[in-house]
């Protein structure tokens, strides 16, 4: 099927990917030229294991192309994916701007029938409002409207895209089903859940919220932990091993990040105070992820003897989490900037999300990066891992023992091995644990 997506970020470029190589025709459209060009010469514009790979497997068969000329790339498509950004807007709501202004530029340019699918994570409702605005703008369009949120993880993108464990569809005629019926043909049929719209809409927001709030109540339990003497890494293991609960999401941190489960939350909480009905889980979760971010920085303080300024920590990753180099929301990022205005001197380094927090960090002269891990190390005071990358986690202590004096480790991960470390002569310290 000849199909077109809009948005070539994190979730279009997967997808566009990803549909091509199922066998579909693909047109990657975006109005940032670079990454177009980019694209179009077989590079990657972000950091996504084993993307580029599989780009140059659909480029060899001509399967995709490039575009950021909306009008050309949609004159044949049977159906169009929106897969722009839905950032947050000030007052917390989704901004709907770039999925509304694309709606407006394909009404517009649409003179047959298509099926336009909102892919980007929108608010309950949002199918509705493009429904209409197709229809102020041209009464007699063509276009049907319907919902498929994407649920990849960034740093697993394509396991996830090629190995879903649902694939939400809201759509409400049969027309429309048979077309989402062929694009998913790949997948057993049993994958593809359907539902009208706003459901779909809300199914995405339902999910993130969910494990958002997994994530806070295996924090807050590693707080308990640390208090009353309780080991977290048995305790969710444990509580893991029960299949009503499951593993997933039990790991404690410095809190959630990333361009999703921020966002996302915030926007649900918005359309249920629109509607006047109560998440007060949600807010709990929200206030709960706030408050981790100085607990983490309380924690490095106490590590480095209740002493921040001129002390020079080495930053063990900057991206929200392993295997991406985006630092949308980053808790490590968020640590860094707390530092900083606390004048620590950071040594930072991560594998792929230098050249993001550069950007970011711009502001600060109190910190350089590295790309070499133990030169992030040398001469510091305090080593502080914030990012799981695999990297650190086969940190070598012995050669860090040659490069520092210091040897104090705290690791907001839990993924170094507290018994090794300390054999080794670390002063370690993790999450949810009195006797690390
Ligand atoms: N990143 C994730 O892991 C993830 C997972 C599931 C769902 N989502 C959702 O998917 C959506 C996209 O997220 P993302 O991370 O890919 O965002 P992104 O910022 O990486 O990509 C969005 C792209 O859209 C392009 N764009 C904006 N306006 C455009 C226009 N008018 N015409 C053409 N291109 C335009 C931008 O240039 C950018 O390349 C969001 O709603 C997000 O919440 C993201």
């Amino acid at each position: 099927m000849k199909i077109t997506i809009i948005g070539s970020g994190y979730v279009g470029l997967v997808s566009g990917i990803c549909l091509a190589k199922i066998g579909h025709q693909v047109i990657c459209l975006d109005n940032d030229q670079t990454k177009i060009d980019k694209l179009n010469l077989g590079q990657i514009p972000i950091f996504e294991p084993q993307l580029k790979e599989l780009l140059s497997e659909v480029k060899s068969q001509d399967r995709i192309k490039f575009s950021s000329n909306l009008k050309e790339s949609v004159k044949d498509a049977k159906a169009i994916f929106i897969a722009v950004g839905t950032p947050q807007d000030e007052d917390g709501s989704a901004d709907l701007s770039y999925v509304l202004n694309v709606a407006k530029e394909l009404v517009q340019n649409i003179k047959d029938e298509k099926l336009v699918i909102t892919k980007s994570t929108v608010p309950a409702g949002t199918g509705q409002k493009i429904k209409e605005l197709f229809l102020e703008i041209n009464p007699n369009h063509k276009a049907s409207i319907a919902s498929n949120p994407e649920f990849l993880r960034e740093g697993f993108a394509i396991e996830d895209f090629m190995n879903p464990d649902r694939i939400v569809i809201g759509c409400e005629d049969q027309k429309s089903k048979e077309v989402f019926k062929e694009i998913y043909n790949y997948f057993t049929p049993e994958k593809l859940v359907f539902c009208d719209i706003i459901t779909a809409e809300l199914i995405k927001y339902a999910s993130n919220s969910f494990l958002a709030t997994k994530i806070s109540f295996i924090n807050e339990m590693a707080d308990l932990c640390e208090i009353v003497g309780g080991d977290i890494k048995k305790l969710s293991q444990a509580m893991g091993l029960d299949s009503r609960i499951g593993n997933k999401f039990l790991n404690p941190g410095p809190g959630f990040g990333g361009s999703c489960f921020p966002k996302d939350i915030l926007a649900i909480l918005n359309v249920a105070r629109q509607n006047n009905v109560d998440l007060s889980l949600i807010e709990s979760v929200i206030s709960s992820n706030q408050s981790r971010i100085d607990k983490m920085v309380k924690k490095i303080k106490k590590a480095s003897g209740g002493n921040i300024p001129d002390k020079k920590i080495s930053l063990l990753g900057l991206a929200f989490k392993a295997n991406t180099d985006d630092i949308r929301y980053s808790p490590a990022i968020a640590i860094a900037t707390k530092l900083l205005e606390q004048k620590a001197i950071i040594q930072a380094h991560d594998p792929e999300a230098i050249k993001n927090s550069k950007k970011e960090l711009k502001e600060f002269n109190n910190i350089e990066f590295f790309d070499d891990l133990y030169l992030a190390i040398k001469d510091c005071d305090i080593i502080v891992i914030t990012t799981e990358w695999n990297d650190y986690k086969n940190l070598d202590l012995d050669k860090i023992k040659q490069l520092t004096n210091s040897r104090i480790i705290v690791d907001l991960r839990n993924i170094l091995d507290s018994k090794l470390a300390k054999s080794k002569g670390f002063d370690y310290s993790s999450i949810g644990s009195q006797n690390n």
